[in-house]
């Protein structure tokens, strides 16, 4: 008898915990089958709609409608077989129909000391939150989509810069193959003529003038045999990059200043855009020393990168240096286009160029470019 006293008095104290409290409690019977509902507090009644006499005797489902198919009804299954608590969330419906979601603590409380007598269920409506989240999702799947999408255009644009180089130097090799074949071989076979000629011109001033149509004519095979060279290296096809450079700064410095090379850690071969662009950057910049630096020693280097991802360029002399500050504004106001249109060149292969110089300081130019992306993969392997 005392024991059902003292039972009564707890049930009261909980009855009356829960009636006072602010969050939404229901409390069920887990004695009686199907876990029927015994009270639920005011806060229940205002969030749900439903008052305490149309509740008393259900399972808390009801509040699911038809909406049945929802995974945390699983969890709720399982804590009340084991007597365990949980917190799990789900999908309700108010009186009015209207959708909520409901954040669920759910707790087992044991009145008598064999077994759990009661559920206690502290709801929350999280419906604000639920939205928010769905929200913040739509708005990161909009960003990864429009993350996908730039990155599409960044690759149909380093398709359009790699097409772009390859027509320009496409369009130089058929320009320095005509020069070659056509003006070079014409001005040689006239270069002959003019040297079985010799001996119909009389000594004293047809001599020296026909010494002189000579020495003309066999700048103008030398000029247009430079030319031809600088619009397209004839050896890179054939040997890549390394000897194409050596035989480069052997052209331009041999009688100069002393210069070194390095080449390191990269493969024989590389793809056609990255080898012939980075002839263009070490032509201009050795063009610019011979022209410009009054050096006494040249260093290049082109090595692998620190993980051999990229190619490193350096260039550097130790001559007069300019205000390395202004030559954009300088290469702008003069039209002058060597260093601008290399860093062009390097910004298509999204890569990086810095120039640094000082009066006085030398030149150092310092460019980088991605070895290892998609295009230049597929350029090697397609077999050029
Ligand atoms: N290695 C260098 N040493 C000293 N000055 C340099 C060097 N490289 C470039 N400069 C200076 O920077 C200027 C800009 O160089 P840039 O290559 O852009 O133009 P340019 O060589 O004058 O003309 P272009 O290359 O168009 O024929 C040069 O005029 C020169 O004053
Ligand atoms: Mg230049």
């Amino acid at each position: 008898m005392n024991a059902h006293r003292a039972r009564n008095d707890q049930f009261s104290t909980l009855f009356s915990f829960a009636r006072a409290s602010n969050s939404s409690i229901v409390i069920t019977d887990a004695t009686a089958d199907d876990a029927a509902i015994v009270f639920v507090n005011p806060s229940f009644e205002k969030m749900t709609g439903y008052g305490m006499e149309e509740v008393i005797g259900k399972n808390c489902r009801f509040l699911q409608g038809e909406d049945r198919d929802q995974p945390d009804r699983e969890l709720i299954r399982r804590a009340m077989h084991e007597g365990s608590s949980c917190e799990c969330l789900f999908r309700n419906y108010r009186k009015s129909g209207e959708l909520f979601w409901n954040k669920l603590y759910l707790f087992p409380v044991r009145l008598s000391a064999e077994q759990v007598t009661h559920f206690v269920g502290v709801q929350h409506d999280v419906t604000r939150e639920q939205n928010l989240l769905a929200e913040l999702a739509q708005t990161a799947s909009e960003r990864a989509r429009l993350i996908d999408q730039l990155e599409l255009k960044r690759r149909h644009m380093a398709h359009l810069s790699r097409d772009l180089i390859n027509a320009q130097e496409n369009e130089r090799k058929a320009l320095a193959r005509e020069l070659h074949d056509e003006l070079g071989q014409r001005l040689t076979a006239l270069n002959l003529l003019l040297h079985r000629a010799r001996p119909y011109f009389e000594a004293g001033e047809p001599q020296v003038l026909w010494e002189q149509a000579e020495h003309e004519l066999g700048a103008l095979v030398g000029l247009v045999r430079d030319m031809s060279v600088s619009l397209r290296p004839p050896g890179l096809d054939f040997f890549g990059l390394e000897p194409t450079i050596r035989q480069l700064l052997a052209r331009h410095l041999d009688g100069g200043p002393d210069w070194v090379f390095e080449y390191a850690g990269l493969p024989v071969r590389l793809a056609p855009t990255i080898e012939i662009s980075v002839y263009r950057i070490v032509q201009e910049s050795v063009t610019n020393i011979v022209r410009h630096a009054q050096a006494q020693h040249v260093v290049v280097e082109i090595n692998g990168g620190a993980d051999g991802s990229e190619i490193e360029l350096i260039v550097r002399d130790d001559g007069r240096g300019f205000d390395a500050a202004s030559w954009r504004e300088h290469a702008a106001r003069t039209g002058r286009a060597g260093l601008a249109g290399m860093r062009e060149r390097i910004q298509l292969l999204e890569g990086q160029i810095e120039v640094d110089s000082a009066p006085g300081r030398g030149t150092r130019i310092t460019a980088t470019l991605p070895l290892h992306s998609t295009e230049n993969k597929h350029e090697r392997d397609s077999g050029r």
